[in-house]
């Protein structure tokens, strides 16, 4: 079943019935100014730092799900309803939400009275902008009572959720004609205050949340919207609110329209004050000044459209299937923005508070995004380097507003150091900036300690040689990127955290999949010293890789597939000999990735014991069979219950590593197979099965053995994106940046006749058709460039204007 569909040409998603089978959320923002809205307008802003710089209240794990939010009232008469749906949850007798590119708009209508309302954060703004059209569609006049609504957050959203002996005393707030002001804790350390503000008149207002709402009622029915009267109450403690009440006339076919503003400004602490006591206004006031009409909302929202364009017409893709078009052109890249801004913070399944930037995640998270802001790209990948330690290892996140490592979590993930190797050439490959090499970053934070981002790669790939155990394989610490294999956690006790916890320390537990990703970050590594002309680091690398690869053949191959791991007892993790957990896919993914032993046959093995063992119809499950018990010398993985997340859950962020596996052997309808199988645009139908958003990837689906096979989770914030878009771009439509040149090599189910791509690449664009007339998977016959012949299959770099590019498969 359906909850809606995507228009294309208005790059939107349009949800046509609130009651969707969990919250479908948008996220406004692109730098520094976020909010999440559902399409109920449930979510909260945030300055930077979800956790540190809330300015409004929304609770997790509600009941219903999703109350809480930036809500307005309409009361026409006895009929009290929100343009929103909740929280009133009146019947609406229409309702779109249109979730677009950085803004959510939503049209709905009750009793010939209808409104528009558009949500985004302008650009380079400090605040959500809501734009709200009411019209009469009646033939009489109607007397409406709006009441606006924004309950306010003490900024620390932990602090927020549990110092009540505290905070219920600490709230402040100002009013000044039609802007309401947010001041908690600004007369002592903050230089920060927020407010609420509306373009027009107003006829009262409250500020506590009691007085609105009323001691015994919901969000559903405050007591003032019931009154039809604001108590133009002020908060003193206990819960600042925000709340506008406007009586508004319309006459029959009459349109009226509201600018409110949600904003956040910053004073030095010599301008705190007007006088004491009042807050200095000035900035307030400049930001409102910027929206008070509707011209210049919607002249903002023109600039944020035209900025969301530009940066998509970098990769456009056009094929015979729709929705992979939506998928490539227009989602997939937009959720590859937002995991960059998020990383895994805020989400409607990471509460903002528990999780900094992974050091693993963030580094991936570029190879989606680098394409389209490189100068970001840049930035974060020396915010990342800095928090690494000198042997290599690394703090496991950091927190961004600080830009510090997180001491709480500390490191040993012995994957970490690898993936900096992947941003890095990722990075240098889509845009030839090789000076990013020479750039002087910290270790461990510390200027005292820096030393070139390139002496970072090679700390990094050192790091896993330093650390190899019995049988030459990468030791690997507290978990790999499977952050739930913990193999020296031993872990009894329940408040413990299976990632902090090492109630081991041996050297014996050993990573098959570290191995893997070892090989193909090693070649990578090689290669880049080799274009930097650092001959003998390369082939000094070059001895450590093949001995790898001669470990991975003797002592990790199991007969039909990879293993997974050696225990700290030694013994085999992901073996035909165990009862449990057999076969893992990180492994196969990353060994076939690195084609060890594609000669003697084994990738082709292992990636068929993979469509044997792990395929399902919605997607590869990460590990078979499902693990029925806890294994204490496992960790995480044995305590869910079988089906669900890293225990045979359809991890859908390492299904891309099978996949490229799967087209490095050159099995193209193979790849496909598997990719069309997580990709949400294909799974629009079965919404009311998969549950989460139609338009971006979730991080899990439940897998075979679980209660419900197909069901998603933990929508929006996960690798899944850019190894999508990775895959997809590079290595099945085959159009990969290189050092050289854009390097074609797709890989394609074999009833694909053509499909054309838009590449933006170093200055040119180049528009590239590939035509597939004898139907194969892979296998390039020609290529013409501006109508000349090319030698070999790498376009050349050619820094300006628009060039054509024919490629024949044969
Ligand atoms: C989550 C984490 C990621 C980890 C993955 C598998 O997505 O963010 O770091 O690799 O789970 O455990
Ligand atoms: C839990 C999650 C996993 C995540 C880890 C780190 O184990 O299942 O996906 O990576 O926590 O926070």
């Amino acid at each position: 079943m359906k909850y809606g569909f995507f228009d294309d040409a208005n790059k939107e998603y349009v949800i046509t019935s609130p009651k969707t089978p969990f919250p479908w959320i948008n996220y406004l923002g692109n730098k520094d100014f976020f909010g999440l809205i559902s399409n109920t307008a449930g979510g909260y802003t945030f300055y930077k730092d979800a956790k540190f710089r809330r300015l409004t209240r929304y609770r997790y794990n509600n009941v219903p799900v999703d109350m809480g939010g930036r809500y307005y009232y309409l009361k026409d008469e006895d009929c009290t309803w929100n343009p929103t749906f909740k929280p009133c949850q009146t019947e609406l007798d229409s309702y779109e939400c249109r979730h677009g590119l950085s803004y959510s708009r939503f049209l709905s209508s009750k009793n010939g009275l209808s409104s528009n309302l558009l949500c985004f954060i302008p650009l380079d703004y400090m605040g959500e902008v809501h734009l709200l059209k009411l019209k009469n569609e009646s033939n009489q006049t109607k007397k409406v009572k709006l009441f606006s609504f924004a309950e306010w957050c003490l900024w620390n959203a932990e602090d927020d959720m549990t110092n009540f002996q505290r905070n219920l005393s600490t709230g402040e707030v100002e009013v000044e004609g039609s802007a309401l002001y947010h001041k908690t804790e600004y007369k002592e350390r903050r230089n920060h205050y927020a407010f609420f503000s509306v373009n027009t008149k107003i006829n009262g207002f409250d500020t506590d949340r009691e007085s609105f709402i009323g001691m015994h009622n919901g969000f559903d029915k405050p007591q003032a919207v019931e009154n039809g009267k604001a108590t133009d109450s002020i908060a003193h403690g206990w819960s600042p609110i925000a709340s506008h009440y406007i009586e508004v006339e319309l006459k029959a076919g009459e349109e009226k329209e509201f600018v409110f503003v949600l904003g956040y400004v910053e004073n030095k602490d010599e301008e705190k004050w007007a006088s004491k006591g009042i807050i200095n206004k000035t900035k307030a006031k400049a930001m409102m000044a910027q929206f008070d009409t509707t011209q210049k909302v919607e002249a903002a929202f023109a600039n944020l459209q035209n900025y969301w364009s530009n940066l998509l017409d970098k990769f456009q893709l056009d094929s015979q299937e729709s929705e992979l078009n939506r998928m490539v052109s227009i989602w997939n890249q937009y959720q590859c923005m937002v995991t960059f801004n998020m990383s895994r913070s805020a989400s409607f399944f990471e509460s903002g508070i528990g999780r900094g930037m992974g050091f693993r995640d963030s580094n991936q998270d570029i190879i989606g995004f680098v394409h389209q802001i490189p100068e970001q790209a840049r930035e974060r990948i020396l915010d990342i380097a800095a928090t690494q330690f000198e042997d290599g290892g690394c703090y496991h996140q950091y927190q961004p507003l600080t830009k510090m490592g997180n001491h709480a979590l500390g490191g040993d993930f012995n994957d970490d150091p690898l993936w900096l190797i992947l941003s890095v050439s990722s990075y240098i490959k889509e845009t030839g900036d090789f000076a990013i090499l020479d750039e002087m970053v910290p270790f461990d934070n510390d200027e005292s300690k820096a030393q070139s981002l390139f002496t970072h790669l090679k700390v990094s790939f050192s790091h896993v040689i330093n650390n190899l155990g019995p049988h030459q394989l990468p030791l690997i610490g507290r978990a790999d990127w499977n952050d739930c294999l913990n193999l020296n956690c031993f872990s009894t006790n329940p408040n413990e955290s299976f990632q902090t916890t090492g109630n081991k320390k041996g050297r014996t537990a050993e990573s098959i999949m570290i191995a893997g990703l070892f090989v193909v970050y090693g070649k990578e590594f090689i290669k880049l010293c080799k274009q930097i002309g650092k001959r003998e680091e390369a082939q000094e690398a070059s001895l450590h890789v093949k001995a790898m690869e001669k470990s991975v053949k003797e002592h990790a191959w199991d007969g039909e597939w990879f293993l997974r791991a050696y225990d700290y007892y030694g013994k085999k993790v992901g073996s035909n000999e165990n009862k449990e957990g057999k076969i893992f896919i990180e492994s196969q993914g990353w060994c076939t990735m690195a084609e060890i032993g594609k000669e003697e046959g084994l990738m082709k093995k292992s990636l068929d014991s993979v469509k044997e063992r792990l395929d399902t119809p919605y997607g590869i499950v990460l590990n078979n069979p499902a693990f029925t018990e806890y294994k204490i010398e496992y960790g995480e993985i044995s305590t869910y219950p079988a089906g669900y997340k890293e225990n045979a859950g359809i991890f859908c962020h390492n299904n891309p590593w099978v996949i490229i596996g799967e087209t490095l052997l050159g099995r193209g309808d193979q790849a496909w197979d598997y990719f069309r199988k997580i990709c949400p645009s294909y799974l629009e139908e079965i919404s009311d099965l998969h549950k989460v958003e139609p338009y971006v990837y979730c991080q899990m689906v439940a897998g075979k053995d679980a209660f419900k096979p197909g069901e998603g989770k933990n929508s929006w914030l996960t690798g899944t994106a850019s190894w999508n878009f990775y895959t997809i771009s590079q290595y099945i439509l085959g159009i990969q940046p290189d050092y050289d040149g854009l390097k074609i090599d797709p890989c394609i189910p074999s009833d694909w006749k053509e499909y054309s791509v838009r590449r933006q690449f170093r200055g040119a664009m180049y528009e590239i058709k590939v035509l597939n007339p004898s139907g194969i998977n892979k296998g390039i016959k020609s290529i013409e460039l501006d109508g000349k012949a090319l030698n070999g299959n790498i376009l050349p770099i050619l820094t300006s204007g628009t060039h054509q590019v024919k490629v024949i498969l044969g």
